[in-house]
């Protein structure tokens, strides 16, 4: 846990070196940023508790896909799991070599799958028989065998929210264990596909180590009937899924995790692929805002800040608890966070949703228009879900490296985000009959104005040649 990311120092909050309130000095606010040491300190933690296995750390980039980002992992010689064209592109543009690339999820398109072939990926994860036949075909039309593993579902409870749990037979994931041999067989007069591997993944944000010992025996058990079949199981791919202490408390430690891990392999001469994303990135991120106004409601007192839910959705959508801090070090009084120097109050964003709220009824410190607030545990998750709802720029992310910082991500400006609309030719006069004066009038709010707006009249005409 030395986890010297964020620390506060002379009474200020800093990222390792660097003052936050500086970097919102050269950025404006609000931005991501992001503690190289933390990102070094995950994954060091994940390739010391794997020490003497062969086991790939392929980080899921879903949690957070800054090339940046992954080129930090990539430097240390971990792999990548991708879900999309888009992920296996920013894998390959960051450094990681495509044999160390393995193509997660549900809905891969054949599109997809030719891609990842070509770039001579590791293996796919399959999630359904018709993804198999697909792999299979577009496969073999390239004169190739697609390494793969079924994504199996063991049909175990995690105990997390409802909206990241994965394996239990109510979720759209993988294969039902108890199918998983028959499918593995129908794979065997395949000649596109070399079933070289068994998945699993159970969901996301766990904090107990239960649910993951009975998934991982499971699948340890299939490995053995697989290979007593006749089927050349070579690695074993454990997902990812274990949580972070968003709130103080006992979270299980990533090498307690991993002794499960290594205990499901051992004896098996099996390779061993980890698909950690959220537990690598989420502490070694802060999302810094300004406090636009304070605001007294009747009930309530109201932090209004500069970022909103299109920036970090994770408190809205799933209910989920981030430590709000504020940059500049509260003066310590000894008081307890419900005493006198701290007081109740939401923090929220912006835009015109009641859903738009960072923090409900949070003891929060003494803060003042102005004043910079870090959202902790960030990292995933937040940048690769944010939107511009409300027409607002996406945010920028900054990486810090000890004393120095680097915008990673620029934030666009107004044009980029006006200039990705265009007008259809009917709208800008453009196309080769052009309306007619009378349409003209029509559209600036004549007679027939609703008629136009109920949609009707629309069915390929013209406005205005009724
Ligand atoms: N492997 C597979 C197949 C996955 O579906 C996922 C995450 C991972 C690995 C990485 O899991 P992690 O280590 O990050 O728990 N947006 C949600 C989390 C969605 C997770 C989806 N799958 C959130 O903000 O909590």
């Amino acid at each position: 846990m030395a986890m010297a990311g964020f620390l506060y120092r002379n009474g200020t909050l800093h990222a390792e070196e660097v003052p936050l309130a500086r970097i919102a000095e050269a950025v404006g606010t609000p931005f991501y940023c992001y503690s190289t040491s933390v990102l070094v300190g995950q994954y060091r933690a994940f390739k010391q508790a794997l020490g003497g296995t062969d086991a790939m750390i392929c980080y899921a980039l879903k949690a957070n896909s800054n090339q940046a980002v992954i080129r930090t992992f990539a430097e240390l010689g971990a792999g990548a799991d991708v879900v999309s064209e888009g992920e296996l592109r920013r894998a390959l543009a960051a450094g990681v070599p495509a044999e160390r690339i393995v193509f997660a999820g549900v809905g891969k398109t054949r599109d997809e799958m030719a891609v990842a072939l070509d770039a001579g990926i590791l293996q796919f994860n399959v999630e359904s028989e018709p993804e198999l036949a697909a792999l299979d075909e577009v496969a073999r039309s390239k004169g190739r065998r697609a390494q793969f593993a079924l994504r199996v579902n063991p049909d175990v409870a995690a105990g997390t929210h409802a909206k990241i749990t994965t394996g239990t037979k109510e979720n759209k994931f993988g294969i039902d264990i108890g199918r998983a041999r028959r499918v593995y067989d129908l794979a065997r007069n395949r000649p596109g596909l070399q079933a070289a591997s068994v998945a699993v993944h159970i969901g996301s944000q766990l904090t107990d180590l239960a649910p993951f010992r009975s998934a991982f025996a499971r699948v340890r058990d299939l490995v053995g009937e697989l290979r007593a079949d006749g089927h050349d199981i070579r690695r074993m791919d454990f997902g990812g899924g274990l949580g972070v202490a968003y709130r103080d408390g006992q979270v299980p430690a990533i090498a307690d995790y991993l002794a499960l891990v290594r205990e499901a392999a051992d004896g098996l001469a099996c390779g061993i692929i980890v698909e950690p994303g959220r537990i690598m990135v989420a502490e070694a991120g802060v999302l810094v805002s300004r406090v636009i106004y304070v605001k007294s409601g009747e009930a309530r007192r109201f932090i209004v800040v500069d970022s909103a839910m299109n920036d970090l959705i994770r408190p809205t959508l799933y209910e989920a608890y981030h430590a709000i801090v504020a940059v500049r070090e509260p003066e310590s009084t000894g008081k307890r966070p419900d005493g006198g120097d701290f007081e109740l109050a939401d923090v929220v964003g912006p835009i015109c949703e009641s859903g738009d709220y960072f923090a409900q009824q949070r003891p929060m410190p003494r803060v003042a228009d102005g004043d910079l607030l870090a959202i902790k545990s960030a990292g995933a998750y937040g940048a690769v879900m944010s939107s511009s709802y409300n027409s607002r720029l996406l945010i920028p992310e900054v990486l810090v490296n000890g004393e120095q910082f680097a915008v990673v991500r620029p934030r666009p400006r107004f044009e980029d985000l006006l200039g990705q609309d265009r007008l259809p030719p009917w709208q800008t006069g453009t196309q080769q009959s052009n309306p007619s004066p009378d349409a003209v009038k029509f559209k600036s709010g004549g007679a027939k104005a609703g008629t136009a707006q109920s949609g009707q009249g629309s069915t390929g005409r013209k406005i205005g040649a009724a």
